[in-house]
């Protein structure tokens, strides 16, 4: 199903953002410009340090932009706060709470009483790969585990957009696999917007909707790739073997300007 009829749900435009270290300025993203659909996955990739995690804060309204700026339904918002849930690259688990209590975070946040959130956190142990494990403590739990935990929290926020900074990059290959394949799994069931960032071409590839290549920094959208082929994909069949050389080219050339 082509997700891209009709206006947008998000629309960014031109957010520019430097940084001062003393008196050196860095200019970490030149004017990013994206639009998203709703219902629609998107993933952002770029070479490290182009300013993905900080393009993410600004929409999570962490930080401001220098220019540029954010609409959502058509009308100028600051940030994105509010129908945001934002999964950040450190899966920021609390080392005091068990598995349950730190997937109820976000909603403990928002002013849900712990016993009803509890309640509907406990609902969706199973889907989430973590039943018998709500009583663990975030040391006792795998990468894979930790990872799902801290995506219960952001999907139990029930935020119909996710911001997703490489939630599997600290994964090996075959749990970051089983991680995709279930990902895939939560958003058919929930049905959020998804902005995920990534490193990893053949992530965005088995993912995306939509695909949008970033600059070396400062950040900027170098392309986008438009991917309508019928999920579970496989990153073995032939057109996606095109694809992956496409964007695989985008980004060498990118990391080749980056290089002193
Ligand atoms: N708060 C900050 N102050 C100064 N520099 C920052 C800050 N946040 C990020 N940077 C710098 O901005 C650049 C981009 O960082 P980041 O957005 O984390 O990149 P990415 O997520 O693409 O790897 C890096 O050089 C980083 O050091
Ligand atoms: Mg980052």
């Amino acid at each position: 199903m082509n997700k891209r009829t009709g206006d947008p749900l998000l629309q960014i435009n031109g957010l520019s953002r430097a940084f001062s270290n003393g008196k050196d300025k860095l200019q970490v993203l030149q004017s990013v410009s994206l639009d998203a659909c709703e219902g629609e996955f998107i993933a952002i990739i770029g070479p490290s340090g182009c300013g993905k995690s900080t393009f993410f804060n600004i929409l999570a309204g962490l930080i401001s932009p220098d220019e540029g700026n954010i609409m959502l339904d058509g009308k100028k918002v600051p940030h994105l706060r509010g129908r945001m849930a934002y999964m950040q690259q450190k899966d920021l688990l609390l080392p005091w709470r068990n598995t349950l209590d730190n997937a109820i975070l976000g909603m403990e946040i928002q002013g849900r009483h712990k016993r009803s959130a509890r309640e509907q956190a406990r609902e969706l142990l199973k889907i989430f790969g973590l039943e018998g494990f709500e009583e663990h403590y975030p040391q006792e739990l795998s990468g894979g585990m930790r990872q799902r935990v801290a995506l219960m929290r952001t999907i139990l926020c029930k935020k119909d957009i996710l911001l997703l900074d490489e939630p599997f990059g600290a994964l090996d290959a075959m749990t970051r696999g089983i991680m995709q394949r279930w990902l895939l799994k939560v958003w058919g069931q929930f049905g959020p917007s998804v902005l995920l960032v990534t490193h990893d071409v053949e992530e965005a590839l088995i993912l995306a909707d939509r695909i949008y290549v970033m600059t070396s920094r400062p950040g900027s959208i170098k392309g986008s790739l438009q991917v309508s082929f019928e999920r579970p994909r496989r990153i073995t069949q032939a057109d996606m073997v095109d694809c992956k050389k496409y964007l695989l080219e985008l980004l060498e050339e990118e990391i080749m300007v980056g290089q002193p």
